[in-house]
């Protein structure tokens, strides 16, 4: 039996970006009924909006693609480490964020900046910060999570023997 996969994804205030990964990571696994395979959370670097619902233009962004955010804020910990397989950073101040947590080689290794499985960009860019934009911006970060979670699942399949019959 296939071990269950566990992922968090993470940004700075886990009311925007990561929530919006987790929601989309989430039903792009369910349409392809792997849900039982996996285990996925977001949480934030930053301990500002703990126990808030997700920001409510990315909620309503999320809803128009029929995906219904539940998440509540919660701040990332080393304990993370300890449970995830993966942590998904949305840019490059969130990745530093978690390497200052992380403890050994091990932990490092578990840390990926999201947009390394964005097919349609060089490099690893960041997802980037809709807090202080307006709907284009959400509806922005919605299309670059989606995408990079059908990278994301691929490469997972590739690299774990998932069976996709
Ligand atoms: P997120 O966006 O990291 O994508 O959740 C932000 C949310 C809140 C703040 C900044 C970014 N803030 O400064 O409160």
């Amino acid at each position: 039996m296939t071990e269950i996969i566990k992922i968090l994804f993470v940004c700075l205030g886990n009311i925007c970006r990561s929530p919006a990964a987790e929601g989309a990571f989430k039903k792009l696994v369910q349409e392809k009924e792997l849900e039982d395979l996996f285990y996925i959370d977001s949480a934030g670097t930053a301990n500002y909006h703990i126990g808030e619902l997700a920001h409510e233009v990315t909620r309503k962004v999320a809803l128009d693609r029929g995906i219904e955010l539940k998440h509540t804020c919660r701040q990332v910990n080393y304990a993370d480490f300890e449970k995830f397989d993966f942590l998904i950073a949305m840019d490059s101040s969130n990745q530093k964020g978690l390497f200052s947590i992380a403890r050994t080689e091990k932990d490092r290794n578990k840390i990926i900046k999201f947009r390394k499985f964005d097919e349609t960009v060089k490099g690893e860019p960041d997802v980037p910060d809709p807090y202080y934009g307006g709907l284009s911006s959400f509806e922005h970060v919605q299309d670059i999570v989606e995408t990079c979670s059908i990278g994301l699942l691929n490469w997972i399949i590739e690299n774990n023997n998932l069976n996709q019959e």
